[in-house]
């Protein structure tokens, strides 16, 4: 184990012993345990600065200091333990936030190509909404997005949430691990519940989970209990997946990183969806959707364009445009009128996006690409 591994799992280890310790009504010792796990996890912050895991440790610590404070305060000796909480405590997530009030502005005709994603939406939700009495084998309940950064998963995610009428719930598997041992597990059954609930009175409800592989916990049991939290998700998916019950509640996961998920995780997604990089017309496509509000030169050839951004994913390409834009607009500012409000700047010529695309090389690189192929050959199912 290294030092990093050992400092964690002692911090895990002080956190369960308080845990264990207020469910016997010891508050003070159990605050001291707490306390113990915050030193460790700052220190653990302070030897390893750059390590990605610090600001779940961060929470953490920030959310033991607030409950050492409130066992301090309160001097109540049998009040209700952490792991017994109830729906209606206040350090339980609201709900309200993760039901998405305001539609997002995103329609279909917004996202370049992905049709196979988009037929897989269709047929595993938009169909069986309608008419359920065509599918009397049932449906799939379950579909992963997968694939390379910056191509739309999430685009997607929020699209089915305004073309769908529908409750949509959208949780990142961040906000999922709450800072809590225990409290992860009760947050994912209880977003599940509410999912539930909706589709009881015959609304459809789609619960999307970003980020999913983080509820994943890929070294065993880590700081907040991730291994628990990932088996309390499967049970909830097995809830979704009963076929006996026609209701309609729907699971979207998106993943960049596919692998990280284990057999039975995968297996309940019965759609597993490769978003791959987008191809030479899907790129073409995309620059007739980032070009609706530019000015551009006559001389922009959109095909020499989709030629010299090979390997380009979506987000590459909105910032390639993004980029050129704000290279003619600071141009404007160093050598134009400015104080003159007639006066705007140069439309954007095929020269400005050159000049951009040979200072940046696409952001997904050919060995991940090949690491996706190999998943998308083993785990597809579409
Ligand atoms: N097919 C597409 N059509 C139009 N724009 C796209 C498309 N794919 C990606 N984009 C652009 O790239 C941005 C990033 O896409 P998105 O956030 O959906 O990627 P993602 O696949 O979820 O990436 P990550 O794995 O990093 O979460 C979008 O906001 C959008 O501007
Ligand atoms: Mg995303």
């Amino acid at each position: 184990m290294s030092a990093s591994e050992e400092l964690e799992s002692l911090a895990v280890k002080y956190a369960k012993e308080a845990i264990q310790l207020e469910g016997k009504g010891s508050r003070r010792i159990a605050a001291t345990k707490y306390q113990r796990a915050i030193e460790v996890l700052l220190k653990l912050c302070s030897l390893y600065p750059a390590a990605p895991q610090n600001k779940l440790y961060m929470e953490h610590a920030e959310a033991y200091r607030k409950r050492v404070q409130e066992l301090q305060s309160d001097s109540e000796p049998n009040s209700r333990p952490v792991e017994s909480a109830d729906g209606k405590d206040s350090k339980n997530i609201k709900f309200d936030q993760w039901v998405l009030t305001e539609k997002p502005d995103i329609s279909w005709d917004d996202i370049a190509d992905l049709e196979k994603p988009k037929r897989a939406i269709e047929e595993s939700i938009v169909f069986p909404v309608r008419r359920p009495d065509l599918f009397p084998l049932g449906w799939p309940r379950g579909i992963l997005f997968f694939g390379p950064p910056g191509c739309g998963k999430t685009l997607l995610a929020a699209a089915v949430a305004s073309e769908i009428k529908g409750v949509f719930f959208c949780a990142d598997a961040a906000s999922l691990m709450s800072k809590w041992l225990g409290e992860s597990e009760r947050n994912v059954s209880q977003l599940f519940a509410k999912a539930r609930e909706n589709a009881e009175k015959g609304q459809p409800a789609i619960v999307f989970i970003d980020e999913i592989d983080s509820l994943m916990g890929v070294r065993g049991e880590e700081v907040g209990g991730e291994v628990r939290v990932r088996n309390q998700f499967l049970k909830e998916m097995d809830g979704i997946l009963d076929k006996k019950r026609n209701y309609h509640v729907y699971l979207i996961g998106a993943t960049n990183k596919p692998w990280v998920l284990d057999e039975p995780f995968i297996r309940r997604f019965q759609k597993r969806i490769y978003v791959p990089l987008p191809d030479i017309k899907a790129r073409m496509d995309m620059f007739q959707i980032y070009a609706h509000d530019l000015k551009l030169d006559n001389n922009v050839d959109f095909a020499e364009l989709a030629r010299v951004t090979e390997g380009y994913s979506g987000g590459d390409i909105r910032d390639l445009f993004q980029s050129t834009q704000l290279k003619v607009v600071r141009n404007f500012f160093t050598h134009g009128n400015v104080t003159d409000l007639a006066s705007v700047p140069d439309p954007i010529t095929m020269e400005d996006f050159q000049s951009i695309v040979t200072g940046r090389r696409p952001s997904v690189s050919q060995t991940i690409l090949k690491r996706y192929y190999d998943w998308d050959e083993s785990f597809k199912a579409s």
